[in-house]
């Protein structure tokens, strides 16, 4: 019986000095595989469903909560889930009854102005409902529809006035990675974390983390990240694994369990390294507290 608030996974990282992971959930056989990767690690961690994973499944949020809130109940390790990109107000309601203990709210696209009121406004509803809510200033880059943005850096006094003005529990910032990236050849501006650390005073988040290289992360945590997101490192696994195995199966074979449990073991595989990584990762002295 180990679903958790978020909040308290959060907290205990940012006690610890250390980064809660974060690993988004497409299918069961993900959400799976990241269980079994905890458990094998003793690694508290987020199960994270995005709104574009929420629209894959027909826009219904809770069969996959339900889902996931089952798998973490029946561990012993503490998980808590996380509602992830969200835009659609009607989505982010439903949250608090599906088993969420935190969202993230994204206006990231939105004109500052526009981003700050509307993230004030999913802070408002969100503490009101019991939910750690997270928010993005400065545009990671990457997700479907948008431009990558490589130049693109959330600026630290623009970042210290969001927080102030949103009441908003932890900060995804801009500082070199970008979504659904295949390639794990990101190079991030550490100094800049750093900078941002002492201005946010909240818990950073490191989005696009698939394409961080292990040093790079090592190093982003030492730098003062305190959540790293991973989603497209699973996809990755997952995708090589099915298509090698489908190109070596005759076609009257048609059982899906095969290829799917070989595509669970290589989305495990790929959670316990970056678990592996995580766990020796740890703030350096300015970026405690
Ligand atoms: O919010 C989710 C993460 O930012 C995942 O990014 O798929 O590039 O690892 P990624
Ligand atoms: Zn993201």
């Amino acid at each position: 019986m180990t679903l958790v608030p978020s909040a308290r996974l959060l907290g205990a990282a940012r006690a610890g000095g250390r980064a809660l992971p974060a690993f988004n959930v497409i299918t069961l056989e993900h959400a799976e595989a990241v269980v079994e990767a905890a458990e094998a690690a003793g690694a508290p961690l987020l199960l994270q469903v995005s709104q574009n994973a929420v629209a894959h499944h027909g826009g219904r949020l809770a069969p996959l909560a339900a889902a996931l809130a089952a798998l973490a109940r029946a561990t012993p390790v503490p998980l808590g889930l996380h509602l992830d990109h969200v835009t659609d107000r009607d989505l982010l309601r439903e949250a608090p009854g599906a088993g969420f203990g935190s969202v993230m709210y994204d206006g990231s696209r939105l004109p500052y102005a526009a981003n700050v009121a509307a993230t004030a406004d999913a802070v408002a509803f969100g503490h009101a409902h019991g939910l750690l809510v997270e928010s993005e200033l400065g545009r990671v880059g990457g997700k479907p529809g948008d431009a990558h943005l490589p130049g693109v850096r959330t600026d630290p006094g623009e970042a210290a006035s969001f927080v102030r003005a949103t009441r908003v529990d932890a900060l995804a910032v801009a500082v070199g990675s970008s979504h659904a990236m295949t390639e794990r050849s990101a190079v991030l501006d550490h100094p800049l974390i750093g900078r941002l650390r002492a201005a946010a005073g909240v818990p950073l988040v490191l989005h696009g983390s698939s394409g961080v290289p292990d040093e790079e992360l090592r190093r982003a945590v030492a730098a003062g990240m305190t959540k790293i997101n991973f989603g497209t490192a699973l996809n990755t696994a997952l995708t090589a694994a099915v298509r090698a195995r489908l190109a070596a199966t005759p076609p009257e074979r048609v059982d899906p369990r095969p290829w799917l449990a070989e595509g669970r073991a290589a989305m495990r595989a790929a959670v316990e390294h970056l678990l592996g990584v995580l766990a020796t990762a740890r703030h350096g002295t300015a970026a405690r507290g």
